[in-house]
């Protein structure tokens, strides 16, 4: 009988020509590290004909509005690390972290200074920030893309009741590279639960949650495009983050602030929250 290393060896020796390079060593590895799992765990037919059934539903949960294989990729901590080994870089930019299922292209675009939530979506919050370059000089005009979830935990795209475009828009910096806007304090949210992906997470004993969080995209001409977030120091889940997004220096401090909250997101407070951030672009 064949051992179980020989049929990985015959299996890798028909794979020594496939003719793009890069798919040769992709699917060589691939195979080297699926084999060896198998044989590791000694995998039952079982346990496998699971894996599959498991697969399966990913895939019919599947459509243009929700993609269940992104949030495998994200549980298992898969989507961070392709990021991080594909971003690898020392010259002082501002980490990235996962863009998300939420982000959409057409964002409305938005004056600094610009309200973003309704008074229903949680405590009024100056969001403030600039982008700079690594050697700390203003970039001018560039993109700031903002997005994220109401005090119910729920993007515009998931929720009935926001209308297109609420809590998030396009801002362009100005001369010193600044940007802000008025939004709500972030809450931490669940991850969506009602999939595979929500039945594997709580199998494996974790929470389905996310730390409090803005998200960004910035981009400017002659600079690498950034996605990251902006996570607020207070919040719960920082250290088990569901899809591993937190990094240390994403991390901000929230201050809270009296002056005058703009009518449109609170009517006669005094009191709000400010979190501000510089981005610094490769
Ligand atoms: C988000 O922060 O929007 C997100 C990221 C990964 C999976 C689900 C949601
Ligand atoms: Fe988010």
């Amino acid at each position: 009988m064949i051992s179980p290393e020989e049929l990985t060896a015959n299996v890798l020796a028909s794979h020594e020509e496939v003719p793009d390079p890069r798919l040769r060593v992709i699917i060589r590895s691939l195979i080297t590290h699926l084999h060896a799992f198998a044989t590791e765990v000694v995998l039952t037919q079982d346990e496998w004909a699971a894996g599959i059934a498991f697969l399966t539903a990913v895939g019919h949960m599947t459509d243009d509005r929700r993609n269940e294989f992104i949030l495998l990729s994200d549980t298992l901590g898969l989507s961070m690390l392709v990021d991080l080994v594909d971003h690898y870089s020392d010259a002082g930019e501002t980490e990235s972290t996962v863009l998300g299922p939420f982000w959409v292209a057409d964002a409305p675009w938005r004056e600094n200074g610009a309200v973003i939530a309704r008074p229903e979506d949680g405590d009024p919050l100056h969001l403030t920030g600039r982008v700079l370059t690594t050697g700390g000089e203003p970039i001018a005009e560039a993109i700031v893309d903002v997005w994220q979830a109401s005090a119910k935990g729920l993007y515009d795209v998931q929720d009935p009741e926001q209308t297109p475009g609420n809590l998030r828009g396009r801002f362009r910096t100005g001369a010193d590279g600044g940007f802000d806007c008025w939004t709500v304090r972030p809450v931490p949210y669940p991850v969506p639960t009602d999939g595979p992906v929500g039945k594997m997470v709580a199998a494996l004993g974790r929470h389905p949650w996310r730390a409090a969080h803005i998200h960004f995209r910035v981009s400017a001409d002659g600079y690498q495009a950034l996605t990251t977030h902006l996570f607020d120091a207070e919040s719960e889940y920082l250290d088990s983050d569901v899809v591993f997004g937190v990094k240390e220096m994403l991390i901000r401090s929230i201050r809270r602030v009296e002056g005058v909250v703009p009518e449109e997101l609170a009517s006669k407070r005094f009191e709000y929250f400010e979190m501000s951030g510089d981005f610094i672009l490769a």
